[in-house]
């Protein structure tokens, strides 16, 4: 942390810390990932299991990261640094500054899916991004994903060099309400379609039938990611926060917000599912490619579906590319800090690290599709190891500097600095057992079933 030293800057005031963090939180996180996996892992019941996640183990993260950023004034590697300088503490600042370089390249990816559709949408193609092969054969065809995946990591590092971070920060103050307003009209013509109301019960009442092990597994990745939590990307915003931001009050906010906008977008996708492909099992387990499946089906029934498709795509894009500057952006100054490199030596590094994990994924569904790992596509790789791997990693080396090392009661008195702190109890008995419990299991989940020791 050489250069921040001195100079780390602060936020404006405490909505500006929430907007910004609730501006990174918000991105294909909850428009793309969180309906496909609702879809897949059981509907109703992977979202009480989410819930559950988000308000007891995720909310814990969040005020533990948060309260740690702020009282060592450091990013992750720093602030792990701050408490020894052995392997475990490199180790655990590390693992958390390396995800989201991981993240990064392949999110890219899908935010080039999405710059081909409003494409499309802006040449008035909406018949035919609603028919059934469509986004197929668009991802098998390696020369069109790939270029549109270059366009949407070239503006990202373009924007890195140029280094326009508050515009983007602006950028996002418009969209998100947009956003929203436009999230709701979307989600109630779905809703309203015939046949959608299977749909909605689908996503909305919990079947224990449809439970499983990997619900809970997919359930915890994804608060992490919609989160952007075990990252370390809060302990970067935490240090940038001054003593009067209450981390409490914030947190709730945030977490709030972020759940509403999931919920939004599964309401707008997956009662789709079932009022234009009659909620046949085979759409369900789509994975990433639902979005792209079902809300073109959605635009081409209505009156005004261009338009739609053109708002729409623009909007989710935008999410994508502030999200995606922020990731990378997390990448680079952790080349600066730690490696005492430049800002354009760190870019460059960054760029490349998108261009060739990122091809990788982008490829994976045509000229590389026979290169499988662990069974799944590169692409689907790529998210496996970050969310379901290192991230739980990553939370237990916070869990375990916490409770081991910092010791709770300097974590308390953090956050006692700015309220008087509510929920202590529950969060030091999070903290002490139910993270490390689930953590614990999530690992062991995910490593069994790569092994094939038990199917999820
Ligand atoms: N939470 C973001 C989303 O839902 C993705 C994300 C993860 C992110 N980590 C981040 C965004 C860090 C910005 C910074 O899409």
């Amino acid at each position: 942390m050489k250069k921040n030293e001195n100079s780390r800057s602060s936020f404006s005031g405490k909505l500006g810390y929430v907007l910004a963090v609730a501006g990174s939180a918000v991105g294909l996180g909850n428009i793309w990932r969180f309906p496909y996996l609702a879809a897949k892992y059981g509907g109703g019941i992977f979202l009480l299991t989410y819930l559950i996640l988000m308000f007891t183990f995720g909310y814990a993260l969040i005020v533990s990261e948060t309260a740690l950023g702020r009282m060592t004034k450091r990013s992750p590697v720093g602030a792990f640094g701050t408490f020894g300088k052995s392997i475990p503490f490199r180790f655990g600042g590390w693992i958390n500054a390396v995800i989201p370089m991981l993240i990064v390249p392949y999110y890219s990816v899908i935010g080039g899916w999405v710059v081909k559709y409003l494409f499309e949408y802006l040449r008035q193609n909406t018949a035919a991004l609603a028919e059934d092969n469509y986004f197929g054969q668009f991802i098998a065809n390696s020369a069109d994903t790939e270029l549109w995946f270059l366009l949407f990591g070239f503006i990202v590092t373009a924007v890195l060099f140029a280094g326009v971070k508050q515009g983007v920060e602006r950028v996002s103050k418009v969209m998100m309400p947009l956003l929203v307003v436009l999230a709701i009209f979307v989600a109630v013509y779905s809703m309203t379609r015939p046949g959608a109301l299977s749909g909605v019960a689908y996503f909305l009442i919990p079947n224990f039938k449809n439970f499983s092990w990997m619900t809970v597994v997919a359930a915890m990745g994804q608060m992490f990611y919609s989160l952007s939590i075990a990252m370390g990307i809060l302990y970067t915003y935490g240090s940038y926060i001054k003593k009067d931001v209450d981390i409490e009050k914030s947190t709730k906010q945030v977490e709030i917000f972020d759940t509403a906008i999931a919920m939004l977008a599964g309401l707008m996708i997956i009662p789709a599912v079932f009022a234009f492909s009659g909620g046949d099992a085979a759409t369900l387990q789509a994975g990433p490619s639902l979005m792209f499946i079902t809300i073109p089906k959605v635009f081409a029934s209505m009156g005004f579906g261009t338009g739609a498709g053109i708002l729409f795509f623009l909007l989710v894009l935008l999410a994508a590319l502030t999200s995606a500057i922020s990731l990378a952006e997390s990448g680079v100054s952790t080349f600066e800090d730690q490696l005492g490199w430049s800002r354009v030596k760190s870019t460059l590094l960054m760029g490349a690290i998108i261009l060739i994990f990122g091809s990788a994924c982008a490829l994976g569904f045509g000229v590389l599709d026979f290169v499988q790992l662990l069974g799944m596509s590169v692409l689907d790789f790529f998210d496996f190891l970050t969310n379901s791997l290192m991230m739980p990693i990553a939370a237990l080396s916070t869990c375990i500097l916490i409770t081991r090392v910092a010791g709770l009661d300097q974590i308390v008195r953090e956050v006692e600095q700015s309220s008087d702190f509510k929920r202590r109890k529950m969060y030091c008995f999070f903290m002490k057992y139910l993270a490390p419990a689930c953590i614990i299991i999530i690992l062991f989940s995910s490593i069994a079933n790569v092994l094939g020791w038990i199917s999820m």
